[in-house]
């Protein structure tokens, strides 16, 4: 009798910690944030508190020795995240940032899709729905004329013709874009620039980094670029 109640005590105790325990913890730091599943690890780890906690299981100021020792060190033996990154997660931000790689592959394919049918691409990169859009960027098509052919974010772009007489949006040091896309596709054939232009969704103008690639040996350009983290 008495030993039923000490264990149904010690369960009410265990529930009731339990109970203030986040079920999942982020440690926010210099690193980057850790997402830590508290309850997944202590169903994962059979109950066992005394893997992480000493004597009575609360808030122990968690440091980074404790992440590359105990939680490291655990993970090496049982099979976890190892690797700075699989921890310290950058920002949601960081992690909606197209890579100049994707932006390259996805001019390759637009490019492709155009040289096979053109129609279709012009409407695949119009289309704010379309596999050209993704993450926080877009591919837009032009011709050497200085046309826009067509844009997702800024459909109007496509109905105002010839677009050499029109600057980015850096006040103090305009630069006249759309004629040195033209410039780079067809003298290079492709290449980067740098100037200012706002995000998808957004008014504000920040450092754009765009990617040009002239398609094939046609008149039309494909751009896509990146935007600098501020
Ligand atoms: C894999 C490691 C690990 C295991 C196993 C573990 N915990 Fe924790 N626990 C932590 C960490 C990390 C913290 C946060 C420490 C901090 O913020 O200083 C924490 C915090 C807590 C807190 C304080 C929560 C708060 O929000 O203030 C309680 C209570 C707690 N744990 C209970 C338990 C109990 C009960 C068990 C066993 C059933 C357990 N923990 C098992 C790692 C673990
Ligand atoms: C005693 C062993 C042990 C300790 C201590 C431990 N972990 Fe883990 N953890 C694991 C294991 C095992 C896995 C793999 C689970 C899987 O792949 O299903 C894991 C997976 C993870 C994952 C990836 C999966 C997920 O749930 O998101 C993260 C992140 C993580 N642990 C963070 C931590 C942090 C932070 C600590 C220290 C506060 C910690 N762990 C302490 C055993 C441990
Ligand atoms: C198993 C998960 C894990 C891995 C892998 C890991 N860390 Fe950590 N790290 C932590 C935890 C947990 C902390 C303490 C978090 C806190 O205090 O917010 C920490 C803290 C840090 C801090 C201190 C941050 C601050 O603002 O005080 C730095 C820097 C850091 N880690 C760098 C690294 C680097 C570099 C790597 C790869 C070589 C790495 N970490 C791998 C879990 C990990």
């Amino acid at each position: 009798m008495k030993k039923t109640v000490i264990v149904a005590m010690m369960l009410v105790f265990a529930c009731i910690t339990v109970a203030y325990a986040a079920d999942v913890m982020t440690f926010e730091n210099s690193k980057g944030t850790i997402t830590f599943k508290h309850e997944e690890h202590q169903e994962m780890l059979d109950g066992d508190c005394s893997l992480c906690h000493e004597g009575t299981p609360d808030k122990f100021g968690i440091d980074r020795s404790f992440g590359h020792t105990t939680c490291k060190g655990c993970h090496k033996e049982m099979g976890g995240p190892t690797s700075c990154n699989d921890c310290h997660q950058q920002d949601a931000e960081a992690a909606e940032q197209a890579t100049r790689a994707e932006i390259v592959e996805m001019c390759k394919k637009a490019e492709e899709l155009l040289l096979t049918n053109k129609d279709a691409g012009i409407a695949e990169i119009a289309n704010k729905e379309g596999q050209f859009v993704w993450k926080n960027t877009y591919v837009f098509l032009m011709d050497f004329d200085g046309n826009m052919l067509a844009h997702p974010m800024i459909p109007q772009l496509t109905e105002k013709g010839p677009l050499f007489h029109v600057a980015d949006k850096n006040k103090d040091n305009p630069k006249m874009i759309f004629v040195e896309f033209v410039e780079i596709a067809k003298n290079n054939g492709e290449g980067w620039l740098w100037y200012m232009w706002p995000k998808p969704n957004s008014r504000e103008p920040v450092d754009k980094f765009t990617y040009i690639r002239r398609v094939g040996f046609t008149d039309l350009l494909v751009g896509a670029g990146i935007y600098h983290k501020k």
